[in-house]
């Protein structure tokens, strides 16, 4: 017997930044500036984050490319590693993403990678990141988990000798 089943994707779309809380706006603004620092010289390509931890902490990254193409990091994983390595039991709350030279309706979402790497630390906190991804000037799309964007995800639970623990 085969049985058909679906994943249902819930997310927000807003239509400019003053949609969202003041808050959301300040995050939004800080990962734009973050942008700036990114290390981009072969794609050219200036991606910049902010996140903000469960005590109100605002963490920077931005993407850092290498002339070998694959030592290269995203910006998610810089600001996520940057923020757990000072405080390795932070509660990540919210992420914002913006690429400021995109523009248009489709605002930039996190690669294959970073999925996977913020879902580990969806799991390790107990509790979901909030995404915020932003056109500059333009709208911004507002996911509750990451979870959401990595269905039927590989986690240590698949591990041997690893406990079942979902986020
Ligand atoms: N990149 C990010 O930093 N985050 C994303 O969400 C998409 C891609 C980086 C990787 C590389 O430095 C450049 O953008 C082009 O792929």
């Amino acid at each position: 017997m085969s049985t058909n089943r679906k994943i249902a994707l819930h997310y927000l779309q807003h239509s400019s930044w003053k949609s969202l809380p003041k808050e959301d706006q300040t995050l939004l603004e800080s990962a734009t500036k973050a942008a700036r620092n990114a290390y981009a010289p072969y794609s050219k390509f200036k991606v910049g984050v902010a996140l903000r931890t469960e005590d109100g902490r605002i963490v920077q990254g931005n993407n850092q490319e290498n002339a070998s193409f694959p030592a290269g990091i995203c910006a998610e994983r810089t600001a996520l590693h940057a923020a757990l390595s000072v405080e390795p039991k932070a509660t990540i709350e919210s992420m914002a993403i913006v690429v400021p030279q995109v523009r248009g309706q489709r605002p930039v979402t996190p690669c294959g990678i970073c999925r996977q790497a913020l879902v580990e630390q969806e799991r390790r906190q107990e509790g979901p990141i909030r995404l915020l991804m932003g056109v500059l000037r333009g709208p911004v799309i507002e996911m509750f988990s990451v979870d959401a964007l990595l269905p039927l995800s590989f986690d240590s639970s698949q591990l041997p000798g690893k406990r079942k623990k979902r986020a």
